[in-house]
This record gives structure tokens, C-alpha cells and sequence, in this order.
């Protein structure tokens, strides 16, 4: 009986001994890890040992922890980005209550535009950042976005703490902050283009050229030739005429350079359209009507990888303490600043053309303002013109007429050597076609030189004048008008070619 009792007890005590084993103390111990866990320490696992269903539990409450670490860690990874995103975001970020109009948050980007500490700021609201004349504007626009109703607000005047007033575009959106609406405002600074823009002026570009042209025949010098085609009835555009007349002086200087034995500037304006299919070719460019400006040069020009370049801040090929490598660097920002674009086309040896686009403003100034079409003089020379084209040479020679000119014409050169022959004396200018078939115009150009010693000619073709000047088929000042042209470019340049 005793043994009995011994025995039976010896049994439940070795059972209690079992269960402490297996039970009580890996749950003991799942309950202490619980605890650490509970105060933050979520890199720590609790040991397991038996495969049975304490085993089981305790893999399992590993497992959610190392979840939960993982959890967390992102959550404050992202969270670690977003404040990385709003501390170094350029733009400024300010939020507030939408209700209270109170501000919660001031990024760095937007205390520098205010001029206030984030402390500072966040003790203020919209009504202390806004000058009180345009409150109430702003507190509407306000609104609205909070509302949901709009969500960008241009143009809204901001009072520095300093007392300067400074202008922004507000992009806002709607977010709930510990149970409140906000409104988050993305802040850009307008400041520096609306003062650039206040400097724009609508200005012929041939009004500039001319009157700026004296100034560059001095800057330029003896060696080289200038001469300026300015295409009539191009329009307007919108600029800062002293900056115009920088991009021109930039790159005037740039060609003089790159002709340091002589050579030809050439400045031509004309106006073109733009349209759909250029435009696919050139992504940062809107279709529309531009005054094209190109200032060509017979210079030494320039292989690809330097043309690549040239628009870089500081790059310049030319020697130490020559040249700084602004130059073109400022002419892209000007014309960027412009709404415009500008190209390059240059070979070595073959001169370079720099093509400057400005979008058309409109053609021409209201009623009351100043007219911007040239006056065109007329003229009484006796004028003989040969094109093959017979619409182009009936044109030409009715456009001519209007202007008072005394026309003869041909059809070919072979036809105009007759001409210039039976008339020597009554023949004060030759205007020819450069391509024809038979006899080309630059031969006839030549022959008639002979016949007629100083004569003068003026050569009509279909290529720019920079590609026969580079091609070297044009002597020096001979006069060329680029097809198509109007009556009055035409009469422009007889004009021009006469009077020389
Ligand atoms: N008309 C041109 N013909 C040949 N190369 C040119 C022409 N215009 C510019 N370049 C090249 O582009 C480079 C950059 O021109 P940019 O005007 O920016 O600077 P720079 O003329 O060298 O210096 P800076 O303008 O300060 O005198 C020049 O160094 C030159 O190599
Ligand atoms: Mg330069």
C-alpha cells in the first residue's frame, strides 16, 4: 500500500517535472519574450526546442515578430523618405488646418522664401503671410482648395518677414492630419520671372537690327563684311530688347573670332511655320508661327563633338583668359526665356549659321501704334531679269514695275547676253537666276561684268545665301535674294543693291 502511495506519488511528481519541462517553462518563456518584444526589442526570438504544439506556437509567434520588425522598418523607411522628400524638396511645402488656417508644417524651401524659421512659422497663419490688400483674395483661393474645387492658384502675393513681397504659384492638395483637414500648398516661386517678364516688350526685330547695325559695323571692324537681309512683314515678337541685342552682340563676337582673317556676317530675318510634323522632331518646341534670326559667318567653324558643347556653361576651345565660354550659355538662356529656341549648323571650314527662333507675337502693331512694315523707295533704273520660271519672271517683273523700275527680260542666259550686249548703257541692274538650264547665272553674272564694267547684279535662288557663300559660287559683294520672295523683299533689295 505504502509502495503503492510512494510509487503514485513519485509518478505525479515526475509528470509535474514533465509538464514544467514541456509546458510551463517554454510558455514562461513565450511570456517573457512577449515582454521584451512588448518594449520595443523586435530583433528578439524566443529559443524553441520540442516539435510538439508549444514548439508550433512558439515558431509562430517568431514568425509575427520578425513580420512586425519588418513592418515597422518600412514604415519608417518610407516615413524617413517622406521627410526627406519635404526637408530637401526645392519647391516649398506648407501645410495647414483648413479650418483654423493655422500652419502645422514649414519645409526649409519655404522658410527661405518667407524669410522665417520653421518656429516661426508654425505660430503664424494665411493671415499673417499675405499683404492685407490682397487677403481676402487669397483666403478665397484658399478656400476653393480646400474645398476640392481648384487646385492651383497663380500669381499670390507673399510678404516676407522682411517686408518684401514675393509671388508664388500654389498647387495644393487635401490630407487628414491627426483627425483635421489640412491643406498641404506646394509653393514655386515666380519672383525672378515675373520681374523678367515685366522687361519684355512686343519689338520688331528689324527695327533692332537696323538701329543696332551701325553699333556692330564698328564693333566688327574693316576685315570683315556685314550684311543684313531683314525679310519684310515678320511680325512681332516678345523680348527684352537689351537682351536682343546681347544674343546679337554674343554672337557677332563669336564670328568675328572664328574669322581672325576676314570674312562675311551675315544677318537675316524672315518669319516661318512651324507646324506639327517639325515640331515631333524637336520635342521642347510648340508649333506655331517664329521670327527666325540667323546670323551666318564664313568662319572656321566647328566639328560635331565641339558643336555638342557649345551651349555648356564655361565651354570654350578658345585659349586661356580669351574667352570665358558664357557667350552662348546666355544667348540659350535669353532665347529660353523668350518662349524660343535656338540651332546651330556648322562645318569645319564652311562657316557657321546660328539660327535664333522667337514665336510670333502677332503680325503687326494696332492701329496707333507705331507701323512696323519698312517704307520701301521707290526707283527709275533700267532693271533686266532672267528666270527660266515663267510664272516667278512674270511676277517679278509686274512687282518691279509697281516700284517704277524699267524692266527687260529673258528667259535664259543665252537670250540675256543678247540683250546686254545691244543695250550696254541702258542696263543699271542684272537680275538673274543662279540655276538655269544652259547657261548658269553666275556665268552670265561673269559675262556680263565684262560687257559691262560695274554693273551691278543681284542673283535669285532657291539656296540661303550661307550655303552658296560656303559652297564658294558667290564672290564677295554680290548681292543674292533667297526664293520665295514678296514684291517687297524684292524691292527692298534692289534697292539696297543700287544704292550700294
Ligand atoms: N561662330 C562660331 N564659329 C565657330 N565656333 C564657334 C562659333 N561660336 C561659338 N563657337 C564655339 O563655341 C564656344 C563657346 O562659345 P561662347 O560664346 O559660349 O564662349 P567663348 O566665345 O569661347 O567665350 P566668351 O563668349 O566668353 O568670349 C567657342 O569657344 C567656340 O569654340
Ligand atoms: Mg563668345
Amino acid at each position: 500500500m505504502i509502495t503503492a502511495s510512494i510509487a503514485l506519488v513519485a509518478l505525479s511528481m515526475a509528470a509535474a517535472l514533465l509538464m514544467a519541462r514541456s509546458i510551463t517553462k517554454p510558455v514562461a518563456e513565450l511570456t517573457k519574450g512577449a515582454e521584451i518584444i512588448g518594449r520595443g526589442n523586435l530583433g528578439h526570438r524566443v529559443e524553441t526546442k520540442s516539435g510538439d504544439e508549444i514548439g508550433e506556437l512558439t515558431l509562430a509567434f517568431n514568425q509575427m515578430t520578425a513580420k512586425r520588425q519588418r513592418v515597422e522598418a518600412e514604415l519608417k523607411d518610407s516615413e524617413e523618405r517622406y521627410r526627406s522628400l519635404f526637408e530637401n524638396a526645392a519647391e516649398g511645402i506648407l501645410v495647414a488646418d483648413a479650418e483654423t488656417k493655422k500652419f502645422l508644417y514649414a519645409n526649409p524651401a519655404v522658410c527661405e522664401m518667407l524669410g522665417y524659421s520653421q518656429s516661426e512659422l508654425v505660430k503664424l497663419s494665411i493671415y499673417d503671410i499675405h499683404p492685407e490688400d490682397k487677403l481676402e483674395h487669397v483666403v478665397s483661393e484658399f478656400e476653393s482648395q480646400a474645398g476640392g474645387e481648384e487646385s492651383l492658384a497663380n500669381d499670390i502675393p507673399c510678404s516676407r518677414k522682411d517686408g518684401r513681397i514675393v509671388y508664388a504659384d500654389v498647387n495644393a492638395a487635401t490630407i487628414i492630419l491627426d483627425g483635421s483637414k489640412c491643406n498641404v500648398g506646394f509653393f514655386t516661386d515666380i519672383t525672378h520671372r515675373k520681374r523678367a517678364e515685366s522687361a519684355l516688350k512686343e519689338i520688331d526685330l528689324n527695327k533692332l537690327i537696323a538701329h543696332f547695325e551701325n553699333m556692330l559695323k564698328r564693333l566688327i571692324g574693316e576685315d570683315i563684311s556685314f550684311t543684313t537681309v531683314l525679310g519684310p512683314k515678320i511680325g512681332l515678337i516678345r523680348a527684352d530688347p537689351g537682351q536682343v541685342e546681347q544674343i546679337i552682340m554674343n554672337l557677332a563676337v563669336n564670328a568675328c573670332d572664328a574669322m581672325p582673317k576676314g570674312g562675311k556676317i551675315t544677318i537675316e530675318t524672315r518669319s516661318t511655320n512651324l507646324d506639327a510634323a517639325y515640331c515631333e522632331q524637336h520635342s521642347e518646341v510648340e508649333p506655331g508661327v517664329y521670327v527666325v534670326m540667323s546670323v551666318s559667318d564664313t568662319g572656321h567653324g566647328m566639328d560635331d563633338e565641339t558643336k555638342e558643347k557649345i551651349f555648356e556653361p564655361f565651354f570654350t576651345t578658345k585659349g586661356l583668359g580669351k574667352g570665358t565660354g558664357l557667350g552662348l550659355a546666355t544667348v540659350y538662356g535669353i532665347v529660353k526665356q523668350s518662349g524660343g529656341h535656338i540651332r546651330v549648323c556648322s562645318e569645319i571650314d564652311r562657316g557657321t549659321t546660328f539660327k535664333v527662333y522667337f514665336p510670333q507675337t502677332r503680325l503687326s502693331a494696332p492701329p496707333g501704334q507705331e507701323s512696323v512694315e519698312p517704307v520701301i523707295r521707290k526707283g527709275s533704273e533700267r532693271v533686266l531679269l532672267v528666270e527660266d520660271d515663267e510664272a516667278l519672271r512674270k511676277f517679278t517683273v509686274k512687282a518691279l514695275e509697281r516700284f517704277g523700275y524699267n524692266v527687260r527680260q529673258a528667259a535664259n542666259g543665252e537670250q540675256a547676253l543678247v540683250t546686254v550686249r545691244e543695250r550696254r548703257e541702258q542696263i543699271d541692274l542684272l537680275i538673274t537666276d543662279v540655276v538655269m538650264p544652259g547657261m548658269s547665272g553666275l556665268e552670265l553674272g561673269r559675262q556680263t561684268h565684262t560687257l559691262i564694267p560695274g554693273i551691278k547684279v543681284l542673283y535669285i535662288s532657291g539656296y540661303t545665301e550661307n550655303a552658296i557663300v560656303h559652297h564658294g559660287i558667290l564672290d564677295k559683294g554680290i548681292s543674292l535674294l533667297q526664293k520665295p520672295f514678296t514684291a517687297q523683299s524684292l524691292a527692298h533689295k534692289v534697292r539696297e543693291v543700287l544704292d550700294s
